[in-house]
């Protein structure tokens, strides 16, 4: 059985996916970590009934906002961090700390559209092949080894609210399922 910590930013939509997965199998989500005091992800939580922490960044070092995510993942013994929606780039130390146990998911097929509104701008590239990419975690933007990347051809005549919307379902299909393997694998 292995310990996973969800890392969000905002409306937590991926949260909620996973959690709804792993919760079925043998493995624990003992919390969430959110750096925005009024995102949505803290109403899933509860929903969840998912221990959640805030931890801004507000006012204060990267270095001080880190060190207090890692009391926290010392405390709740997590082996494995999801980022999903979590706007933060985690330092080289932290990262190196946890190597291989940080997983991202982009709502685009890196190396390409890393970083906001990437599906605004898979979306204006006139790309016909648009997706999901998830990957190890490094201290870049979006970047480090790629696991996955699940795609789809688009329709010309779709608008940005179809494509965001299948990429969204694209990413609930494939990213718990990969979280639920590596957990598998890890203990
Ligand atoms: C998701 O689409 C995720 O892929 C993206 O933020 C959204 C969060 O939605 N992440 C990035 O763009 C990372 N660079 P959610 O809070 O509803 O899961």
């Amino acid at each position: 059985m292995a310990r996973l910590s969800v890392f969000t930013s905002g409306n937590g939509s991926n949260f909620q996916a996973i959690a709804e997965r792993i919760l079925k199998t043998k493995h624990t989500i003992p919390c969430m970590i959110c750096d925005r005091k009024k995102a949505y992800s803290f109403e899933r939580a509860k929903n969840l009934a998912i221990n959640s922490y805030y931890v801004p960044y507000f006012k204060r070092t990267k270095e001080s906002a880190e060190e207090e995510i890692i009391k926290i993942i010392e405390k709740e013994k997590i082996d494995i961090i999801a980022l999903a929606g979590y706007m933060r780039i985690l330092s080289p130390d932290f990262v190196e700390k946890y190597k291989n146990r940080i997983v991202n998911i982009h709502p685009a097929l890196l190396p390409k559209y890393p970083g906001t509104h990437a599906i605004e701008k898979s979306y204006a590239s006139g790309d016909m092949e648009l997706g999901v990419t998830i990957h190890y975690v490094d201290s870049g933007m979006d970047t480090g080894p790629i696991i996955k990347q699940e795609s789809f051809t688009r329709n010309p005549c779709e608008p940005i609210e179809e494509i965001e919307k299948k990429i969204h379902n694209l990413e609930y299909a494939t990213y718990p399922e990969v979280i639920e393997k590596l957990l598998d694998s890890y203990k």
